[in-house]
């Protein structure tokens, strides 16, 4: 069957598209953070308990304190990208969500558990015992499940050939198993979010050791130290991942594989000079790097759909019926509402929500 023959016909944009496509960029870039701090802190708490037990753990609680508020950006700033791709490539998104769409739809499910055990955790952690560890368990085997579903359908998008399954199957639990790409992009994404997991860590205790607290360098230490490994394996991971991408994806005679190769190089170098930095508690400057190497693998991935679906599809194909008092509006809010998110921030660091 003509793979192409399933493909949706794509609704007009108000736009051109390289402005959904920059806003699906930044929005994306700034889920991908969160949501890296969330998993790789959530995993550190874990791991923390695991190996020392049930007595209470003053980095575990910390982390804890700080889970909800994570969560709750991590959602959000997954929302504002799931829009733009929808409008820039809704016509893939949206079949390749409807063949595993019983997974897909047990996503918000399986959030609002992550998010009660997250606050349990974290509210009754002075009565808990065994919970101390078993609460973080079911919250990481959460979002480890939940990336992979997305991992899965952002796979399955790009790859109008593995559609027609769903004649064979239309139990809403369709994976993309089959696809060598899968498991290496995955265990790349989770690789990072332990990375940039243990920075935040690191990152925290830092600003806490500038304001007098002695026992904070042991934590920055120990941050650190999560950074440098996970970057470290993940290396390896990456040329995995690379080695399992088809030949076009990164042809140098495209102009895809050229920008591909372009930032694939870029954040190999910021990703080792982050570690670098990482290695001698330069805390802020690993930041810095580190998320340069995430942007430009955020780069890198879109390239990539970019080559999948170029004997499809382009987003420069899509009809523009001009509309701008939409994006004018969304804008200005969107603007407004990153502006009130500081705002909030400080009033709780300083109110001692955050803080404490
Ligand atoms: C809370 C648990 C979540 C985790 C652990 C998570 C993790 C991930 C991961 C690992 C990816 C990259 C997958 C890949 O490319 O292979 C991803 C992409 C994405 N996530 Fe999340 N996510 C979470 C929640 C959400 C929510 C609630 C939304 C939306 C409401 C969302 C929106 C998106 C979008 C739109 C993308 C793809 C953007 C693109 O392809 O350009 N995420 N997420």
């Amino acid at each position: 069957m003509d793979p192409s023959a399933l493909i949706p016909q794509p609704d007009a944009i108000p736009v051109s598209w390289g402005w959904f496509q920059g806003l699906l960029l930044i929005t994306f870039f700034l889920h991908m953070v969160t949501m890296n701090i969330m998993v790789g802190g959530a995993v550190i708490a874990w791991v923390n308990h695991l190996f020392k037990g049930p007595a209470p753990q003053p980095l575990s609680r910390e982390i804890g304190k700080k889970m909800p508020f994570i969560i709750a950006f991590t959602v959000n700033f997954g929302v504002a990208p799931l829009l733009f791709l929808q409008v820039l490539y809704g016509q893939f998104l949206y079949t390749s969500s409807v063949l595993m769409a019983t997974l897909w739809l047990s996503l918000v499910f399986l959030l609002i558990i992550a998010y009660y055990s997250s606050y349990t955790f974290i509210l009754k952690y002075d009565s808990l015992r065994i919970g101390r560890i078993l609460l973080p368990t079911l919250t990481v085997s959460i979002f480890l499940f939940i990336a992979f579903l997305f991992s899965n359908n952002l796979t399955m998008m790009q790859n109008p050939e593995s559609w027609p399954r769903y004649f064979a199957d239309q139990s809403g639990f369709l994976l993309n198993l089959g696809d060598p790409t899968l498991i290496p992009r995955y265990l790349h994404f989770m690789a990072s979010a332990l990375a940039i997991g243990g920075l935040s860590v690191a990152l925290f205790y830092e600003f806490r050791r500038k304001r007098g607290d002695g026992e904070a360098q042991r934590w920055v230490q120990y941050g650190c130290s999560w950074f440098m490994w996970a970057t470290l394996i993940n290396f390896p991971l990456g040329f995995l991942f690379l080695g399992s991408l088809p030949d076009f994806t990164h042809d140098v005679s495209t102009l895809s594989g050229a920008l591909f190769a372009f930032f694939l190089i870029g954040s190999v170098v910021s990703g080792w000079i982050s570690v670098m930095h990482a290695r001698v508690n330069r805390v802020f400057q690993a930041t810095g790097w580190a998320l340069a190497t995430v942007f430009q693998m955020i780069l890198v991935r879109d390239f990539t759909r970019t080559a999948y679906l170029r004997p499809y599809f382009s987003p420069g194909d899509l009809e523009v019926r001009p509309e701008y008092l939409p994006m004018i509006l969304f804008l200005i809010i969107f603007a407004a509402g990153l502006a009130l998110i500081a705002w909030m921030l400080k009033i709780a660091a300083q109110t001692g929500e955050v803080q404490s």
